[in-house]
């Protein structure tokens, strides 16, 4: 039997490079590609693996590109210019699509493509990075563990240092402003509307409302209908949150946009070496139905590297056949709930009765859809 092939395509972006080292670590040999022949050649050369060169908007060329690969993993972003055309390319050519999508809109356009993709008999899995590989798995089995919830919390704190491309996806991403799941429809809510604490397993943290992938994701994995994301931030940081989501739409005006990109791609270095290493990301979430709770956290490592780690596991999965069916899946869909803890260097725990903390800020009324 010939060896399934696979390709990274964005490679030498930071979190490419990641993902190249951790394939390499693991002893496999995916094709490497992206835009740039430079910059992808040379990454290629140093690490003795085979590579493409292509635009993501030349059909032909994409086609010609993918026409021998079994599965794709676009770590190239902003999703909003690659995912589309890649996932189209992936249809034509019986190319499993997976991406490390955190822009929830974007996802929501590709889980829109569901029937599409199914009836193609293609396969399509967004977000199997730190968004929202963690959320969905640990979602999905608080959620097993009490039927016909109602609510859904899920927050994610740790380290963070945001690296170029998530700080352009967040810039590109923020002039939308906040979103949250209520009785099962996608609404705009304002940036930070909600407050709470977080029982973290390395102490109490305030969190605030976040647009995070699970507020597509668990429409499919879990139906719960009323979700909420949040981030750990600290409390000094939540006014000028607010602040700057008056203005939101300022920021989606095409020259100030402009603007703050060439800031992002002039100031915004990723993570250091030494955060990779020493670094921790904390998931919680909470499914609730009355009165009744349970609750789950996940600890792994610093978002970036297990972003890698991830990303390469799901492939993994995918090149080896388990996956449960076609169509645009969640990760939970796909290898199931407890994907999560096993990747390595992360540790799951669900618990049920824990008394939760609702919000001591309401959300403003009447939020509209999104
Ligand atoms: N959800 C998650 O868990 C998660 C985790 C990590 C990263 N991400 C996302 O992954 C993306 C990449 O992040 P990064 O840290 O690697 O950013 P980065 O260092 O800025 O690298 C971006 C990569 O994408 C390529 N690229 C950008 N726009 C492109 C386009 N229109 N066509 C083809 N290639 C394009 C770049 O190619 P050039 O070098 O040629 O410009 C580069 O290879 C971001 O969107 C980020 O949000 C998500």
């Amino acid at each position: 039997m010939t060896a399934r092939k696979w390709m990274i395509y964005g490679c030498n972006g930071y979190t490419g490079r990641l993902v190249v080292e951790q394939a390499r670590r693991l002893g496999l040999t995916p094709v490497l590609a992206g835009r740039r022949q430079e910059a992808v050649r040379s990454l290629a050369d140093e690490a003795g693996l085979p590579w493409r060169a292509f635009p993501v908007d030349d059909a032909a060329a994409a086609d010609a590109a993918l026409a021998d690969i079994d599965v794709l993993l676009v770590v190239a972003g902003p999703f909003s210019a690659t995912s589309a055309p890649l996932l189209d390319t992936c249809l034509r050519t019986g190319t499993a699509y997976l991406d490390l999508n955190g822009d929830v809109e974007v996802i929501g356009a590709t889980f829109a493509r569901r029937d599409e993709v199914a009836a193609a008999g293609g396969v399509a899995i967004p977000a199997v990075g730190f968004d929202v590989v963690p959320s969905d798995c640990l979602a999905a089995l608080v959620c097993e563990r009490l039927p016909g919830a109602e609510r859904l919390d899920i927050a994610w704190g740790g380290d963070f240092q945001p690296s170029r491309g998530t700080a352009r996806s967040m810039v590109e991403a923020f002039p939308r402003g906040g979103l949250a799941r209520r009785d099962g429809r996608l609404v705009s809510i304002p940036v930070a509307a909600r407050v709470r604490e977080i029982p973290f397993p390395t102490g109490d943290r305030h969190a605030v409302t976040v647009p995070w992938g699970d507020l597509v994701t668990s429409a499919f994995s879990v139906g719960v209908p009323d979700v909420t994301t949040y981030a750990a931030m600290p409390r000094s940081a939540i006014g000028g949150m607010r602040a700057a989501g008056r203005l939101r739409r300022l920021f989606g005006v095409r020259p100030v946009a402009r603007v703050l990109d060439a800031i992002v791609a002039k100031t915004v270095t990723g993570p250091s070496a030494e955060l990779i290493g020493t670094g921790r990301a904390w998931f919680w979430a909470q499914a609730a139905r009355g009165d009744e709770y349970v609750t789950g956290t996940f600890g792994g490592p610093e978002g970036y590297l297990l972003t890698a780690r991830a990303a390469v596991a799901a492939v993994q999965r995918v090149l080896a056949g388990t996956v449960r069916r076609t169509g645009v899946l969640t990760v939970s869909e796909a290898f199931g709930a407890e994907f999560a803890a096993t990747i390595e260097g992360c540790a799951v725990r669900v618990h049920a009765g824990e008394s939760a903390l609702w919000p001591t800020v309401p959300e403003p009324a009447s939020p509209a859809p999104a």
